[in-house]
């Protein structure tokens, strides 16, 4: 499908002929007011994992993690030790708390808080989110893969984690939620266990990925020590996927492996890609999934972010975000919007970051204070329920990215436009053919210099600024170097008399 209309590349062409020795070129930005396709409401997620310094769900390899990330108090202990009634002689231990009866709080650790699935799931539906749950799906991070003939009682697991969630309460007795573990598991009636926790009804569960980023290629990765996999995912999929979506056929189910490599069976009709990379990657990757097959197959950006490198020290950059990687970021974003009749949904990750650099958090340059985040708030609040063709932006090393959504019910035109480069750039924006565009519109601008980083020490060192801004059927703009605009406008809007409350200029 091409999106790019005579006109606009004539028009763009004329205007960059007639530029006079000196003066700045102008990009003409050309807005076809019938929408192509609508925008999902999951199109901008956040990802939380249990790793790291994160809470709630332990794994195992946490122990492990070099930054301790949990901290016992009050005479609070915990250890790994031999499950005596094994869910499986593939895991033989299990972590163990030991709470002294004086210590205060739930379970008594400073970072603890009482935040599990139940707390995850209920917080998700107070603030009117939809979650994605992930289930372990045989491969652990220590390079082992349950062998397929011992995945049975991991798939019974994942069973009871969805219909812990999903579940008819009445369906089933209450279960003793204080048995040991190994019969809690085996005896386990999750949707009564869901009940008796105080939330009878069962919550809202679309998507479920099987694995989170288990890396299936035969390949040699570095972390966390070199290692060489060899490919499981092709028999953990269809053994997973086969048994879960015979039990749950209204869900949808998640491949963690990059698009169609290796192939798997039955073929997935959802994956999740992840990425990392520097700040030009994602610049000059905004069109890489304009060229997928429009065949059903839905795609998940699930994990990505920019990091930063010094030349000389690869991986360890500035521990903040800054204006460059984020308008890197913000660029790639233009295209999944663009491309979200097929790009269901994207996490950046991690938003949340421990500000003790001292540990592990090579390469994560996210922090909840960063741009990351005001640019992921810029993206996520100001979107429309359906995407407006353009012009095109420049496909390789352009500057300039850009992507434009309007909501069905209000009229309103939101306009994210990015600039990746140090240099202001002119645009010229035709709206001709929208019968009414308001005569003002809003501005959210966030911009600072390449290297500009918010931190604890200067946690505003750029935050967006909303103004007021002259819009119109055509109108010129702006965009200052590093930055991300937001420019919301009316168009077409009607009274309820029938009159236009926008004059056309
Ligand atoms: C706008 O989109 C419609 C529907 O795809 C198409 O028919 C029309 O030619 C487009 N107009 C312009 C100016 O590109
Ligand atoms: C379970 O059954 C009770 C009594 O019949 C009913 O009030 C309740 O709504 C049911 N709960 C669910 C989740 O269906
Ligand atoms: C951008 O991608 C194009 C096409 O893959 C490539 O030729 C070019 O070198 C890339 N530029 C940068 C700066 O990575
Ligand atoms: C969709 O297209 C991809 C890429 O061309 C292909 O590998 C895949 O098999 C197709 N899926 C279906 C369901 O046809
Ligand atoms: C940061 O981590 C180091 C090493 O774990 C620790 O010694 C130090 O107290 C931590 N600093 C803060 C401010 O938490
Ligand atoms: C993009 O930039 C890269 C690196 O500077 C260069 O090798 C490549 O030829 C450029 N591509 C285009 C299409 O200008
Ligand atoms: C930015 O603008 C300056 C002055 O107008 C010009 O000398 C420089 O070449 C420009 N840099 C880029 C990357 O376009
Ligand atoms: C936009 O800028 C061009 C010069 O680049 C100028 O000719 C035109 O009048 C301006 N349009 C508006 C609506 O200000």
């Amino acid at each position: 499908m091409s999106l790019v209309s005579l006109a606009s590349v004539l028009a763009t062409w004329i205007l960059a002929g007639v530029c006079t020795p000196g003066r700045r070129s102008v990009t003409t930005i050309n807005v076809n007011s019938t929408a192509s396709h609508s925008i999902p409401t999951t199109l901008y997620g956040q990802i939380f994992e249990d790793i790291h310094s994160g809470d709630g769900g332990l794994y195992a390899e946490c122990v492990n993690c070099a930054v301790e990330p949990w901290v016992s108090i009050n005479g609070a202990n915990i250890a790994v030790i031999e499950e005596t009634h094994p869910v499986s002689s593939a895991l033989p231990n299990s972590l163990q708390f030991i709470v002294p009866s004086y210590a205060t709080g739930p379970i008594g650790f400073s970072n603890e808080g009482g935040l599990g699935l139940l707390e995850y799931l209920t917080f998700i539906e107070d603030v009117g989110m939809e979650p994605f749950m992930a289930v372990w799906s045989g491969y652990s991070l220590n390079k082992e893969s349950v062998p397929e003939d011992e995945l049975e009682p991991y798939i019974q697991q994942a069973i009871d984690q969805i219909e812990f969630v999903v579940g008819d309460a009445n369906s089933s007795e209450p279960g003793d939620y204080r048995l040991p573990v190994s019969k809690f598991i085996t005896h386990l009636l999750e949707a009564a266990l869901r009940a008796s926790l105080g939330h009878p009804e069962p919550f809202t569960l679309n998507y479920v990925e099987i694995g989170n980023e288990v890396v299936v290629l035969h390949a040699t990765y570095t972390w966390p020590a070199p290692h060489t996999i060899f490919g499981s995912y092709e028999y953990r999929w269809p053994a997973f996927y086969g048994s879960l979506s015979a039990k749950f056929p209204d869900i949808n189910f998640i491949a963690t492996t990059h698009p169609f490599n290796p192939v798997i069976h039955p073929t997935p009709k959802q994956y999740d890609v992840h990425v990392y990379n520097p700040p030009e990657w994602f610049a000059n990757h905004t069109f890489y999934y304009d060229s997928f097959e429009r065949n059903g197959t839905r795609y998940m950006e699930g994990e990505y972010a920019a990091f930063v490198s010094y030349p000389n020290d690869p991986g360890n950059g500035p521990p903040y975000p800054t204006m460059q990687s984020s308008t890197g970021e913000a660029a790639f974003m233009t295209g999944l919007e663009r491309n979200s009749d097929i790009v269901f949904a994207a996490c950046y990750a991690p938003l949340l970051q421990n500000v003790n650099i001292s540990g592990n958090v090579r390469g994560h340059t996210a922090s909840l204070i960063s741009f990351d985040y005001y640019v992921q708030k810029l993206f996520s609040v100001n979107k429309g329920d359906e995407y407006l063709p353009s012009t095109l932006p420049e496909k390789y090393n352009g500057t300039l990215y850009w992507t434009i959504s309007r909501s069905s019910s209000k009229g309103d035109v939101y306009i994210k436009l990015v600039n990746f480069a140090g240099n202001a750039s002119d645009v010229t924006f035709d709206l001709s053919s929208f019968s009414s565009v308001s005569s003002t519109g809003s501005l959210q601008l966030l911009t600072g210099s390449e290297t500009t980083s918010n931190s604890p020490e200067t946690p505003n060192a750029a935050i967006p600024v909303t103004s007021s801004i002259t819009t119109g059927s055509t109108f010129n703009y702006t965009a200052p170097g590093y930055s991300v605009s937001v420019i919301t406008l009316g168009t077409n809007l009607l009274s309820e008399y029938g009159e236009r409350l926008f004059s056309s200029d």
